[in-house]
C-alpha cells in the first residue's frame, strides 16, 4: 500500500545552525525557511536526489515540536512520510488493522498542499508516521 518516502522530518533547535549545515557541511540544496503557522513550525525543505528532509523547529505557543525538543534538546528524527495513492483508502484499511490514527482521524492539507494523515508511533515501531497522499 505504501509508496515513495516522501520525506523524513527532523526537529532542530537551531534551524539556522542546522540550514548551514546542510548547505555549508553536506553540500545540499537547502530552501529558505518557511512559517506553517496552521501546522505550528517553521520549515526549511532539503531536496535530495531521491526525497527531502524537513527540518523542523517550533512556532508558536503550542507547537508539536516544542515538546519534542524538550525531550530531546538536541533535537532528532520526527516523523517519517510515505505517499499512498488514496488517503481515504489507507485509512480505512489502517482502521481495519487497528492502528491509530492522530488527532480527529480525517486528513488536513499538509506541508505540501496535499492531505495527509499521522499514525500513532505506539502501532507503528516507536515512530510517528505521515501518510500523505500523492
Ligand atoms: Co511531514
Amino acid at each position: 500500500m505504501i509508496g515513495r518516502l516522501n520525506h523524513l522530518a527532523i526537529a532542530v533547535p537551531d534551524l539556522a545552525a542546522a540550514s548551514a549545515q546542510y548547505r555549508g557541511v553536506l553540500g545540499a540544496e537547502v530552501s529558505e525557511p518557511l512559517d506553517q503557522p496552521e501546522h505550528g513550525v517553521t520549515v526549511v525543505f532539503v531536496s535530495l536526489p531521491n526525497t527531502k528532509i524537513e527540518l523542523l523547529h517550533p512556532l508558536g505557543e503550542a507547537s508539536p515540536i516544542a515538546k519534542f525538543l524538550e525531550r530531546s534538546p538536541a533535537g532528532g528524527i520526527h516523523h517519517i512520510c510515505y505517499e499512498v495513492d488514496d488517503i481515504l483508502a489507507a485509512r480505512a484499511r489502517l482502521q481495519a488493522e487497528g492502528a491509530r490514527v492522530l488527532g480527529d482521524g480525517e486528513p488536513k492539507i499538509g506541508a505540501h498542499g496535499k492531505p495527509v494523515l499521522f499514525l500513532h508511533p505506539k502501532d507503528f515501531c516507536g515512530t510517528l508516521i505521515e501518510l500523505e497522499q500523492a
